[in-house]
């Protein structure tokens, strides 16, 4: 029946199959995610409705038209559960239900069903390694009887080492303590014991999923499979159907890292993501995983459909974007950062670590770089502030393998608004979490409040990043996005599964050029973020012939038959070429 060597080959394909978990093997996820680009949105400043200055999920609804004609088919929304608003939403008192301020959980499910209705997919914010400190599980965990249903939710212990008393006294210092991630453990002096665990900020507890090597020393610490821990697992898993139930396609997983403590090779931490995993294919198999992991070959094989490139994690994304003098410009190691005009940067580390990343995972998942999110700066700061520059910028965000994610008010230039004052535990982050420019009046069109009672002030630069304005300009921004998202998804290669491969000498990073191609379709893509005009010579690619099919600024790419390829770009120009 079978010949020797393709016996081998089907014996060689089974015992693969046998060493994978199930949850890696189905893992790529639901076809869906072939042509996903997202969309995220904080809630609290996207479309308020009811006047009190801050967005609700009616008014997310009101706009689904736009979102569609945006050219995005998913949305992942920051947290919306009702929260202690210490951490912008983050510091969840009730997983099951809707926060007053954006509404109720009827709303919620209306709006899953309009955007399903406009071929839209909603992704909610899972904040899976903590609590707020108001949350009844916490009180109740809290109290001096350690045998109720939520006791060991928690960490507790009365017990510290020294080290972790001078870390609670270093926060106690900070200017605000409340908002600080300083140290591991909150005095609390509650009848149960003297201190918990903390996982970010000190309202938000750490829940217990155990650790990976307990220490007989510390009795407090109880293993993964611990009563405590499992309860804990399967109250995530309750809060994830009761909303999956509800229509929801999926989470994006706060902190997913987090979960297990004690954990330095995140050994337990993945085994937990895989449970999650074959859970999700058995009963879910529509429904993805998003991870805040900043590790792809990590998180991916745990079972994420998708992991993020952004501002902590594997290094690369601060090098592309972080100015030096901007808040986030100490995490970029580098003196200028890729994507300034000064055309000083570097792109060794991003393309090294992304390359590596990239090829270890290109079979299981997806890498997304978005265009921002509310905890790093907008691409438009500083001196990266021209349209033509976050042409560019958009450029490459929608011409990268994996899954777009573009941040709300990105596709019309929002400006990461310096030295706002923080709110809701924001800190520097408020400059990028203002609220939606819609047109030209006082509040944007975000509210029918008066602009004092915002929940950020909003800038249009004179109405100039609004939707209304860039609407009526074929050339703004937002129409350059549309065209560019309609360009990605026409094209198998230039999509989310075309393969990427840099062309140009990494060494001279000026201009960026690389090759996205699937099946026998091939499209270069050479972007010049300076304000200088660059050139380059490709190594012969073996090109007949090549056309632009998208451009912004001036640029030509010139196909040598005898030799090297040529590209040349303008100061601030980006161009996509297909080749043959
Ligand atoms: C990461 C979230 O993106 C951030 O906004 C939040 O403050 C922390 N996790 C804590 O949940």
């Amino acid at each position: 029946m079978f010949s020797k060597s393709s016996l081998r080959k089907v014996l060689f394909a089974a015992s693969v199959a046998c060493l994978l978990p199930a949850s890696v093997m189905a893992q790529k996820g639901p076809q869906w995610l072939n042509k996903a680009v997202f969309y995220q949105i904080y809630p609290s400043s996207y479309m308020d409705t009811d006047g009190n200055g801050i967005g609700d999920l009616p008014g997310i609804i009101s706009r689904l038209d736009y979102i569609k004609s945006v050219g995005v088919n998913a949305i992942w929304l920051n947290p919306i559960f009702e929260s202690g608003w210490f951490d912008g939403g983050y510091d969840v008192i009730d997983f099951y239900k809707v926060d007053p301020r954006f509404g109720t959980n009827t709303d919620l499910v209306r709006l899953v069903d309009e955007a399903h209705k406009r071929g839209i997919k909603v992704c909610l914010d899972l904040v899976a390694g903590h609590t707020s400190d108001k949350c009844a599980w916490f009180k109740e965990s809290s109290e001096a009887d350690p045998n109720q249903r939520y006791s060991d939710y928690y960490i507790w212990t009365n017990e510290i080492s020294q080290a972790d008393k001078n870390e609670i006294l270093k926060r106690h210092q900070q200017p605000n303590p409340q908002s600080s991630t300083i140290g591991r453990y909150v005095e609390a002096d509650a009848p149960r014991a003297k201190y918990y665990e903390k996982n970010f900020f000190e309202c938000q507890p750490a829940l217990n999923y155990g650790f990976a090597t307990p220490d007989p020393a510390h009795p407090w610490e109880q293993t993964v499979n611990a009563p405590g821990p499992r309860a804990t697992r399967q109250e995530l898993k309750n809060i994830m159907s009761f909303w999956m139930d509800k229509g929801v396609d999926g989470f994006r997983v706060d902190m997913a890292a987090s979960l297990v403590k004690n954990d330095p090779d995140k050994k337990e931490t993945i085994k937990l993501w895989n449970e999650m995993r074959s859970w999700m294919n058995n009963n879910y198999p529509q429904c993805i995983l998003i991870s805040e992991w900043s590790n792809p070959a990590q998180a991916i094989p745990a079972g994420f459909n998708i992991d993020f490139f952004i501002q902590f994690g594997i290094k690369g994304y601060p090098s592309l974007f972080f100015a030096k003098n901007t808040p986030w410009g100490e995490r970029n190691s580098h003196p200028y950062c890729y994507f300034d005009r000064s055309g000083k940067g570097e792109l060794k580390e991003f393309v090294d670590n992304f390359s590596d990343a990239y090829s270890r995972t290109k079979d299981l998942g997806y890498i997304a770089l978005p265009s921002a999110n509310h905890d790093f700066q907008r691409p438009n700061i500083g001196t990266r502030n021209s349209i033509d520059q976050l042409k560019v910028a958009m450029t490459f965000f929608l011409s990268m393998p994996g899954v777009p994610f573009i941040y709300y008010g990105d596709e019309i230039g929002m400006k990461y608004e310096v030295g706002l004052p923080s709110k809701e535990g924001s800190n520097e982050r408020a400059g990028a979490r203002t609220p939606m420019q819609w047109d030209n009046n006082a509040t944007a069109g975000f509210s029918t409040c008066t602009p004092d009672k915002l929940y950020f002030p909003v800038d249009t630069e004179n109405g100039k990043l609004t939707v209304a304005t860039q609407e009526k300009d074929k050339n703004s921004l937002l129409n350059y996005v549309r065209s560019l998202i309609r360009l990605r998804q026409s094209s198998e290669a230039l999509g989310n599964e075309g393969d990427w491969t840099l062309v140009s000498d990494v060494n001279k990073p000026y201009p960026m050029v690389y090759k996205r191609s699937k099946g026998n379709e091939t499209y270069i893509v050479a972007l010049n973020p300076s304000e200088k005009k660059v050139e380059a010579d490709i190594a012969n690619q073996g090109f007949q012939s090549a056309k632009i099919v998208s451009a912004t600024g001036k640029g030509r790419y010139n196909v040598n038959k005898n030799g090297k390829d040529k590209v040349q770009l303008n100061a601030f120009s980006a161009i996509i070429v297909r080749v043959n």
